[in-house]
């Protein structure tokens, strides 16, 4: 006996590197609690099928509550013989309650156990990421309200290019967060599907009905095909790929704030709670939360385009590279939870400098107001850019800001400037004329905040 739950057709021992490079117990311990709950409901599937009493399944039943007690309790002891946790489990199970534990497995196999176990625990896992987003997005989208009347430079390109409120700079990155929500919410749908009673490749053979399975474990539908079933990991490379684009937008949101809080830029002091120092230079506060959230990207990155390169060039069904799934979505899991804590901290914490903010912006910001002013007096558009050009060049060939041109020297450019021309120079007046929805203006960064709320409501 070679003490395997597999060892029937096996008379040789398996060398102990291979037993090591093999097993997958120890990271696939986190599912026990999701295997037990897939086990318990496979024995109510095999005892409508008539497969199992009601005595074995109530024994089998309380047998799985031990082991989960055990779990739970952190007394689970691990044989050298367990090789992941579904095989851990059964033996334990046998350990509990003798031969009857040898009956759970009828028609199931690993193939279409694991998979099983992998969908209820992401299940899981996207109702606390998506509690953790919107969380980020409350917080984000209260900071808007609270500082809507705060101007500060838009940047292009990394220069300046037009004055526009503080809050359309959050909200544009709350926004894009809302996609990742309900993004995460669709590969969700996609996750909440059950693929137990697909055995090995070919089905069960044993009458169990699957749609009985499907209520017991509370699935949204049941997976059409048993060889697609048991080695599709599509929903994995969907999760995979929602965390790499939400990721990219939270690097992005960091590298606005690292910038920002330079004493070059000093928009923003990042709170001591998420700054550490220098082990050198006694002045430094550095932004590692920041810096960590934008790395931590990489890593998510890595691991989608990791299991891509597992998938790729698989035969049909179940091979062994599957089970490199399991580490990839624990590791961003975590990785996600952490990295949207930590960003709900540094924006509830996060300091501005409202003057340090409003003394950035600078007339030249105003160009394009000052092109849509004769815009406004029936120039063309391209006209008007040009002549607006021209001021610029003149007052940079000055050496004066473009609002100390005299009214004289602008209407050499065009007659059509007039003394109301000085309504331009206001920044406040700037961002108010962009009240097209989606836009600038106090009315729009209120409807966008109205929206997102909404938003917030249907969670
Ligand atoms: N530990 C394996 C995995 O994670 C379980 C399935 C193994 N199935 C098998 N036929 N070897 O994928």
């Amino acid at each position: 006996e070679s003490g395997k739950l597999w060892g029937g057709r096996f008379v040789g021992a398996v060398d102990p590197i291979m037993e090591k490079f093999n097993a997958s117990i120890a990271y696939d311990r986190h599912l026990w609690e999701v295997d037990v709950q897939g086990s318990r409901g496979y024995s109510r599937g095999l005892e409508k099928a008539g497969l199992l009493t009601k005595a074995e399944m109530d024994q089998i039943l309380h047998g799985l509550d031990k082991v989960a007690e055990e779990w739970a309790q952190g007394t689970f002891k691990l044989s050298p013989n367990d090789e992941d946790i579904h095989t851990a489990n059964e033996r334990r199970l046998k350990e509990l309650i003798g031969e009857t534990a040898g009956k759970l497995h009828t028609g199931r196999s690993r193939n279409d156990q694991v998979v099983t176990d992998l969908r209820l625990w992401m299940r899981q896992t996207c109702s606390t990421l998506s509690g953790l987003l919107w969380e980020l997005i409350r917080t984000m989208v209260d900071r808007a309200e609270a500082e809507r009347d705060v101007l500060f430079p838009g940047y292009t390109h990394l220069q300046r290019a037009q004055p526009i409120r503080w809050s359309h700079w959050i909200l544009s990155h709350a926004v894009a967060l809302t996609r990742d929500s309900e993004r995460l919410l669709e590969v969700r749908k996609r996750i909440n599907v059950l693929p137990l009673g697909s055995g090995a490749i070919a089905g069960n053979p044993l009458g169990v009905d699957r749609e009985l399975l499907r209520a017991e474990l509370n699935f949204g539908a049941i997976t059409l095909n048993s060889m697609d079933a048991t080695s599709e990991r599509d929903f994995v490379a969907e999760f995979l790929f929602w965390a790499s684009l939400c990721m990219t937008h939270l690097s992005r949101m960091a590298e606005d704030l690292i910038l920002y809080c330079t004493k070059e830029f000093s928009f923003v002091q990042l709170s001591d709670a998420y700054s550490t120092g220098s082990s050198l230079m006694p002045q430094k506060k550095n932004p590692d939360s920041l810096e960590l959230i934008r790395s931590k990207a990489g890593r998510v990155f890595g691991r989608c385009a990791g299991l891509l390169m597992t998938l790729k060039g698989l035969p049909s069904t179940y091979n062994k590279d599957l089970q490199e799934d399991k580490e990839a979505v624990f590791e961003v899991s975590d990785t996600m939870s952490a990295v949207l804590q930590v960003a709900t901290g540094v924006i509830s914490t996060l300091q501005i400098h409202r003057e340090n903010m409003g003394q950035a912006l600078s007339p030249d910001m105003l160009a394009t107001d000052l092109a849509y002013y004769l815009v406004r007096k029936g120039m063309p558009f391209r006209q008007a850019h040009e002549a607006s050009g021209k001021a610029v060049f003149m007052a940079e060939s000055k050496g004066v800001a473009l609002n100390e041109l005299s009214l004289q020297e602008l209407q050499t450019i065009s007659p059509l400037f007039s003394g109301d021309v000085s309504c331009v120079w206001d920044y406040g007046h700037s961002v108010e004329q962009y009240g097209a929805l989606g836009g600038t203006a106090r009315s729009s960064v209120d409807w966008q905040i109205r929206q997102v709320r909404a938003l917030l409501q249907t969670q």
